[in-house]
């Protein structure tokens, strides 16, 4: 499989709300369901730090994508990496389309200074879970339906 990872543009957003749709499909107590609220969840992903975007692609299509932000203020009030969002399509699964996205994002936040990264994952998203315990994140409190996670450089 030939996987490339660049940088998103807004002429992405269209294909990110299919895949984002698709993706969370079992998950909806975790998602946003309306294509109204999605456009808009996106369009703020896209505009807190663009340059923390990445989407990965296989040929001409897209595999996944992560929404990394290097000016993020957790709150606890402390200035953190955040990992927003992150989303690999159901055929592309187990393949290390995830892995090389956060690698991506963590590279920038690294480049940006964060020497947190914090993100929320749905509490019974083991998947996930999982998939962030294998690099090294650390599960933080519980807010509600949500997990704290953790990783410090
Ligand atoms: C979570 C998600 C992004 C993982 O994407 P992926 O491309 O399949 O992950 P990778 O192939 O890079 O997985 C890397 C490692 O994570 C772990 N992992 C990933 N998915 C897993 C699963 N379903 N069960 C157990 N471990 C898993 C494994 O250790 C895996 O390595 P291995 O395949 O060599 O065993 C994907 O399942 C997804 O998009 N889920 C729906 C959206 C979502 O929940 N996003 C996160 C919101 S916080």
């Amino acid at each position: 499989m030939q996987l490339r990872i660049r940088r998103a543009s807004r002429g992405d957003l269209p294909a990110f709300l299919e895949a984002y749709r698709e993706a969370y499909r079992g998950l909806e107590e975790y998602s946003y369901s309306s294509r109204r609220r999605i456009k808009a969840y996106l369009h703020w992903l896209i505009t807190r730090d663009r340059d923390g975007v990445f989407v990965a692609e296989v040929g001409e299509k897209l595999a996944g994508f992560i929404c990394t932000d290097s000016r993020w203020i957790s709150d606890t009030g402390k200035a953190v990496g955040a990992v927003h969002e992150l989303v690999v399509l159901p055929d592309y699964r187990r393949r290390g389309v995830a892995r090389r996205l956060m690698e991506a994002g963590l590279n920038y936040l690294r480049e940006k200074g964060c020497n947190t990264v914090e993100l929320w994952v749905g509490v019974k998203n083991h998947s996930a879970i999982r998939f962030y315990e294998s690099l090294g994140f650390e599960a933080g409190d519980v807010v509600g339906r949500w997990r704290r996670m953790l990783k410090t450089f």
